[in-house]
């Protein structure tokens, strides 16, 4: 019976372990997480969402607050349009995370940042261009572009050194979304080195519109495995969203794949940067607690658990201090949301906002918690503690339950001695 572990990923002159852990932004694809991927020779992400924040916390910077203070004049506008980054200061945020992570590298793997269009900054394309190449000087593995169709990502950073020896992929959730991308992009003479296929059970914010569950991940591969070969072209190809065990990746790996990537698992390891009580919510969460709902101000669904905290919160727009889904003229749907129910309830004291979330303060402070589909099978990969939580894992006795577990069994960790 073949297990993953019979199967290398290979990326140029590069093997690796297949085995992938997706970019969870903000800060839940912690270093400590990717580290392990590198270290057991699969790919680990870092995640450039909310940058600033991240390295406030990691690293004792104070670029929140500097940003805070410098527009703390325009907090009750609705109007945000003026509230900008400082690109120097987001060029030594993304430093500093990416230095951090690679100077603690250990091991034959690598790790890549993810960054998603999506975070539009009020400046898409030249905060896009300062995150992606302070990441390459800063010396990241590679890049991961996630959450948009990237059609001009590869020109904004075509003039950086590393633009041919980094590794450079794209996530795709159907073929035509790559065709768009490749088109694009062919006048750079420059293909992507990996391409992840997302399908409709992934974690986060979703390439599929609320009849996701319509589409399905195997699909998908067959139909851009078949493109890339009709077309002679060799990119490897990493199935993602839904594959739990070891024997789900082999699936994959056995009509053509070169690798599997993976995060919801990876959710409950103390590695992981959601905070312990979450990570139990995590493992308590049932089928019917897990939903995709459109609350998130970029107009793609997201998939989360029911009980999130943010859920329906009506606190007041953030963007002085964050500001990272702000369009280019200033705009972001929570705004719109927030504001109709302010003028709607003139009187009330605090308004809650169901349709949309401020999704910036909320995944900043842990309480929007997306997640894969299989989350409610989570706790059956653990054991219970006397007071019925569940123990954490680490990260290595995942990624190696996807190395090399066979016959679609999970393994259980050792029990935790309890310290006295
Ligand atoms: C908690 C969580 C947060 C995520 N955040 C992001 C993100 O910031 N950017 C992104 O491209 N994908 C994100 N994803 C998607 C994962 O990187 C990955 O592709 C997908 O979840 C794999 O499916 P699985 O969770 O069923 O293993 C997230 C997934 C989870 C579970």
């Amino acid at each position: 019976m073949k297990r993953l572990d019979d199967f290398r990923m290979r990326m140029g002159r590069d093997e690796l372990v297949p085995i992938m852990i997706g970019g969870m932004g903000v800060d839940i694809s912690s270093s400590d997480l990717a580290l392990e991927a590198a270290r057991l020779g699969g790919v680990g992400h870092i995640s450039d969402a909310m940058i600033k924040t991240v390295t406030d916390r990691r690293y004792k910077t104070k670029y929140v607050k500097a940003k805070q203070a410098l527009y703390q004049y325009n907090v009750a506008s609705a109007d945000k349009s003026a509230v900008k980054f400082n690109l120097g200061h987001l060029a030594e945020a993304t430093k500093l995370h990416v230095e951090g992570t690679m100077s603690r590298k250990t091991g034959s793997g690598m790790v890549f940042i993810n960054c998603m269009e999506k975070l539009t900054m009020n400046a898409p394309k030249e905060t896009l261009s300062v995150r992606m190449n302070s990441a390459l000087d800063a010396g990241i593995d590679g890049i991961t572009l996630a959450a948009g169709l990237h059609l001009g990502s590869f020109a904004l950073i075509e003039q950086n050194p590393r633009f041919r020896d980094a590794k450079l992929g794209i996530i795709v959730s159907s073929l035509r979304a790559l065709q768009l991308f490749l088109k694009k992009n062919s006048r750079l003479n420059r293909l992507p080195d990996y391409v992840v296929v997302e399908g409709p059970l992934a974690g986060g914010h979703l390439g599929f519109g609320m009849d996701w569950a319509q589409y399905d991940l195997a699909t998908i591969v067959a139909e851009i495995l078949q493109h890339l070969r009709q077309e002679s072209l060799d990119i490897p190809v990493i199935a993602a969203g839904g594959i739990f065990t070891g024997s789900d990746a082999v699936r994959f790996m056995d009509m053509g794949a070169s690798g599997v990537q993976v995060a919801t698992r990876f959710t409950v390891t103390r590695e992981c940067g959601l905070p312990d009580p979450v990570k139990q919510e995590y493992f308590k969460a049932t089928e019917d607690d897990i939903e995709v709902n459109q609350i998130s101000p970029t107009g793609y669904p997201m998939r989360m658990i029911k009980g999130s905290p943010g859920i329906g919160d009506g606190i007041r727009p953030n963007c002085e201090a964050y500001g990272y889904l702000l369009d280019a003229n200033g705009q972001c749907a929570y705004i719109t949301a927030y504001n109709r129910e302010v003028a709607a309830h003139p009187e009330a004291r605090r308004v809650s906002v169901m349709d949309k979330t401020c999704l910036c303060t909320h995944m900043r402070n842990f309480d929007i918690w997306t997640c894969g589909q299989l989350t409610w099978r989570l706790k059956d990969t653990s054991l219970r503690n006397a007071d019925g939580t569940f123990q954490l894992l680490s990260a290595a006795h995942v990624f190696e339950d996807y190395q090399f577990s066979i016959d679609n069994q999970v393994r259980l960790p050792l029990p935790e001695v309890a310290s006295t």
